[in-house]
């Protein structure tokens, strides 16, 4: 870990290496084994649950956010994609290098993969937030998609890349809904390791199969939907260890160590000021678990004196953890009590969950044949890898969860749009979701919310172009409302004006 004080700690020309203070630990208070931090595995090898890192927090040296502050001004060469080895001013580039000592398990700065990720915007939304019910100034919106490869997973797997070169790994691979294949396939282009990914046939937007295609990912299309694509590549990767790949989704603790990076973001943005609300859309659950992780060990570390609340949407046609949270009332019962501001609180990373009657939900859906269904389809997925991490982030967090359907999802896609940067269907369930908890009166409209976007608005542009051009104002209002927010469909519909090559008529069109 660096130790060093202000600009220098920027331009220090030597590579800190840090003692081994980072282990793999199962969550499982149950079992709770832990592995060495160079073992490749994609669960506990002792129970099959999810496995999670775990530090010697005792020699983390800061007690306020001012040296990594002080990163943001580093000098030098910054940006170098892909080189090897990272140099300390190329980590301070990065919006998640330059909380490195938040997530110190690489051992030695030079193995770090960097690209340049996470500079991302956190934008004040005040028009959005009067449309939405809440104060001016509350409502914030973090653009993940403004990563290298257009989505939040750059954060992530910067850091998984960072793990596969320290065990050496040459081949890399993912099931993906079209995000983490894109993601993959950059950083695997860059590293030189041979990247695969799996997808459901159908079931990924162009934007996305465009990249992987681009990168020279080796790109599968399965006859089947996300959750088959990950089921073959995890028992490839688990059972098949000839074939010698490593697993890149997100049941692979080092992706969510970088994913919490944008929780550290928000902060910054907010001048380390703690929000009353993170929302954030809920697909495998790797995102939100990631974030009560984050904010769990900056409490115990005293970075931050309260906890936000979360707020997990899902869409109406792929909403699992809602029903198991809201319905079956599973909830994560800690192996300790948290206790604020001191180590001890993150004894609480471990626990249990109703297991069995996760299974039986699992069983009731697949004798049902109930599948996943929505237009967001980065979040179309049946059985959340992440759920007991995503019950864990609950409990912290004093979380909720809701769903939104898929009218309601475009609808706020377009505002997202209408008042900013734009996002893709996925992301939009987050602003969705936040004007139904305000009308719920969960969330008050003077608390400060800040939605995570967690997608670029040129992922999916059929289903932008659809919504602009499918349907005219006028029919708009006759439409059946969104049962979500009682909203007239086609609220922000802005149709292509089709002109004659005439200047009178065009001038004309103008005015209209
Ligand atoms: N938003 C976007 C834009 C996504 O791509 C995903 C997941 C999510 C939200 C959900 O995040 O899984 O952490 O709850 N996309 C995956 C993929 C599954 O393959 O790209 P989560």
């Amino acid at each position: 870990m660096t130790h060093g004080k202000g600009t220098a700690l920027a331009s220090a020309s030597t590579h800190a290496v840090s003692a081994p203070m980072a282990r793999q630990r199962c969550i499982n208070a149950a079992c709770a084994a832990t592995f060495d931090i160079r073992t490749t595995l994609v669960a506990c090898s002792k129970c099959g649950n999810l496995l999670d890192l775990d530090y010697d927090w005792s020699r983390f040296p800061y007690r306020d956010w001012h040296e990594f502050e002080l990163r943001s001004n580093t000098t030098g060469p910054r940006s170098a994609a892909g080189v090897y080895p990272s140099t300390p001013a190329m980590l301070d580039f990065s919006g998640v290098w330059r909380f490195r000592d938040l997530l110190p398990f690489y051992e030695d700065e030079r193995n770090i993969v960097t690209i340049g990720e996470g500079r991302t915007n956190l934008q004040r939304a005040d028009q959005l937030a009067s449309v939405i019910g809440l104060d001016a100034g509350n409502l914030y919106l973090q653009y993940e998609g403004f990563n290298p490869s257009g989505s939040f997973k750059d954060n992530g797997m910067t850091a998984a890349f960072t793990h596969a070169r320290m065990v050496g790994a040459k081949r890399v691979a993912c099931a993906s809904t079209g995000n983490t294949s894109a993601a993959l396939a950059v950083y695997g282009t860059l590293t030189g390791m041979r990247c695969y990914v799996f997808i459901g046939d159908g079931k990924i937007a162009y934007g996305k199969l465009s990249q992987a295609l681009e990168y020279g990912a080796t790109t599968l299309q399965i006859a089947g939907d996300f959750d088959a694509c990950l089921a073959r590549i995890r028992y490839i990767a688990e059972e098949r260890k000839d074939v010698g790949v490593y697993l890149m989704n997100s049941v692979n603790p080092f992706r969510l160590e970088g994913q919490k990076s944008i929780m550290f973001r928000i902060l910054e943005g907010l001048n380390w000021e703690v929000p009353d609300w993170i929302i954030v859309p809920g697909g495998n659950l790797g995102n939100c678990s990631a974030f009560g992780k984050a904010f769990m060990e900056l409490h115990a570390l005293g970075m931050i004196n309260k906890i936000p609340r979360l707020a997990i949407i899902q869409a109406q046609g792929s909403r699992t953890l809602d029903r198991i949270y809201n319905e079956l009332n599973v909830r994560w019962q800690p192996a300790a009590t948290a206790q604020s501001r001191s180590a001890e609180g993150l004894a609480s990373l471990r626990g249990t969950w109703d297991m069995a009657k996760v299974d039986a939900e699992y069983a009731r859906m697949d004798a049902a044949n109930e599948r996943a269904h929505t237009i967001a389809t980065a979040i179309e997925i049946n059985r959340p890898v992440n759920l007991p991490k995503a019950l864990r982030a609950l409990h912290v967090m004093n979380g909720v969860v809701r769903s939104v359907d898929d009218h309601c999802i475009v609808e706020h896609k377009a505002l997202v749009g209408r008042y900013g940067f734009g996002c893709e269907p996925a992301s939009a369930a987050s602003v969705a979701g936040a004007r139904i908890l305000l009308r719920e009166g969960v969330i008050k409209k003077h608390e400060r919310v800040a939605c995570v976007l967690t997608g670029h608005v040129l992922k999916d542009p059929d289903v932008t172009v659809a919504y602009h051009t499918g349907m005219s104002k006028k029919d708009a209002g006759k439409r059946e409302a969104s049962r979500d927010v009682h909203i007239p469909l086609g609220c922000s519909v802005n149709r292509p004006v089709r002109v004659p090559d005439d200047l009178d008529a065009i001038l004309k069109a103008m005015e209209a």
